[in-house]
């Protein structure tokens, strides 16, 4: 079947199950599909003034499948308009799927650069993947180039693993990195190198598991933050350590010096670039204003995934500014465009001591939420918020002031299982939490992004609500302010 027949009936399927969704946890304010499946984000780019995010689609399952490339496109970050699948698998290049991988501007062409993935027997999960390139003369419809596969196979060293291409252009030179293993399962990061995108050279290794963190490393990023260097991975099979790793894989980073002339990257140790539950697969972009701006997958895979019987599944975090913070800290803060979302302002509180309890009663699903806890003059043990409903069913996130420890708990919504997620934050004499809640997801940067953490969550009733308290002592509040958000989907 040709291309433009195999997009021509994923949107019809599309348009048909997007009637047929349940709203319930349709969020309002994220990044999803019409319909059904999707999973990381790719091919970020800012392109003709446009930004563009696509996704790892199936659009004919809300359970992953065959992998298409859906799009969306936004002139702000925060309007986002549905455009017509990119790409669907199924031909010699990537008969099963067309896996993640990324955009560039090439010669004033959005030019997607993808890994193709075949089963050479999908019962046993025997499979190889190849890279490819598909090009665009209009920013919406793609064309896969005669050349695929750009690179057909993976070094000799190497596992069948071989995937998630970042391209990135230095000088006048294209690299590529790929996520990718070892023949005896040690995640890593390799590396290529071209001069027209369609012929590539293998480098060698960018960075590679010191045998702690993984068999096989996802999605890889590289760039260049205020003179160092970010390697961003999602490695699989990383040991749970305390509260560290908690999810089923991770995404994280490394930061150091890299040498463009001998391919050295000195780097520091592996930290977790977000504490949630749900967060994965995360893809940066450096946009007109020199931001890099990071999108992650706001899902785990494996998880409970309750929208599935409501006819779609997985969604995309808010765009993050990511910035270097003091000792190769990277810090993640919503990106400022979010305050188009904002319809009213209720500043309920300044300067004002609670002790216990202190609850607004806001009747919004979708809200912003920023409050300031002075900790200099505080007796409290510990200070929060509970979200989403009051009584027992909230999510709640804490403070210990003791252990600078802070938790988010969202066993009473939806994360029965494995509710609590907790980080140590830096000694400060302000807590200041900033939270975006949406009808599933909540997203909370803390400190001015030393610390975020974002999960989905259910919850089960419409409770609406906030609450501040503190246990055993007073504090002060500097701040309190919410926002009731506007649903850009409707
Ligand atoms: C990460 C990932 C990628 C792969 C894609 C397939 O979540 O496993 O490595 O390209 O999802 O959908």
């Amino acid at each position: 079947m040709l291309t433009t027949t195999r997009i021509q009936n994923a949107e019809e399927k599309l348009s048909k199950a997007s009637q047929e969704i349940n709203n319930r946890y349709r969020l309002g304010y994220h990044i999803m599909a019409p319909a059904n499946w999707i999973n990381d984000p790719n091919g970020l780019i800012q392109f003709n003034g446009e930004y563009h995010v696509f996704y790892q689609h199936h659009p004919y399952d809300e359970n992953w499948g065959p992998m298409h490339w859906g799009h969306v496109k936004s002139k702000d970050l925060v309007h986002w308009e549905h455009c017509r699948v990119a790409l669907a698998p199924g031909d010699a290049c990537d008969k099963d799927g067309c896996f993640s991988g990324s955009g560039v501007d090439h010669d004033g062409k959005l030019t997607l650069i993808y890994t193709g993935h075949h089963y050479i027997d999908k019962e046993k999960d025997l499979f190889y993947q190849n890279q490819n390139i598909a090009v665009s003369q209009d920013g919406v419809t793609f064309e896969k180039v005669g050349e695929n596969p750009v690179i057909a196979e993976p070094p000799a060293d190497s596992s069948h693993h071989f995937r998630d291409p970042k391209v990135w252009k230095h000088d006048d030179t294209w690299y590529m990195i790929l996520g990718n293993s070892t023949k005896d399962d040690v995640g890593r990061v390799i590396l290529y190198r071209s001069s027209d995108l369609r012929n590539w050279e293998y480098i060698g290794v960018l960075a590679q598991s010191d045998g702690t963190l993984g068999y096989m490393w996802e999605c890889p990023d590289f760039f260049e933050l205020d003179g160092k260097y970010v390697l961003l991975i999602s490695p699989q099979g990383i040991e749970e350590k305390g509260d560290l790793y908690k999810n089923l894989f991770q995404t994280g980073y490394l930061v150091g010096e890299y040498d463009y002339n001998t391919n050295k990257f000195e780097h520091g140790s592996f930290t977790e670039l977000d504490n949630g539950h749900d967060f994965y697969a995360v893809q940066t972009f450096l946009d007109d204003k020199g931001r890099r701006i990071a999108i992650g997958w706001m899902d785990m895979w494996e998880s409970d995934m309750p929208t599935k019987a409501d006819g779609w599944c997985g969604a995309l975090t808010l765009p993050r500014v990511v910035t270097m913070g003091s000792n190769n800290k990277l810090l993640m803060n919503p990106v400022e465009e979010l305050a188009l979302l904002r319809e009213t302002e209720h500043e309920v509180s300044t300067n004002q001591i609670i002790s216990g309890s202190y609850l607004a009663e806001i009747k919004e699903e979708l809200l912003e939420i920023k409050a300031t806890f002075d900790l200099k003059n505080t007796s409290a043990q510990s200070v929060g918020i509970k979200i989403r409903g009051i009584e027992q069913e909230e999510a709640v996130l804490t403070y210990q002031l003791d252990h600078q420890k802070l938790t988010l708990d969202c066993s009473k919504l939806g994360k029965e299982k494995d509710g609590v997620r907790n980080t140590i934050l830096e000694e400060s004499d302000q807590l200041s939490v900033h939270v975006f809640i949406d009808r599933s997801s909540i997203e909370v940067f803390v400190n001015n992004g030393q610390a975020t953490m974002t999960s989905r969550i259910y919850p089960r009733e419409e409770r609406l609500g906030i609450e501040l308290f503190t246990e055993n002592g007073d504090v002060k509040i500097e701040e309190f302010t919410y926002w009731k958000l506007k649903d850009v989907w409707k």
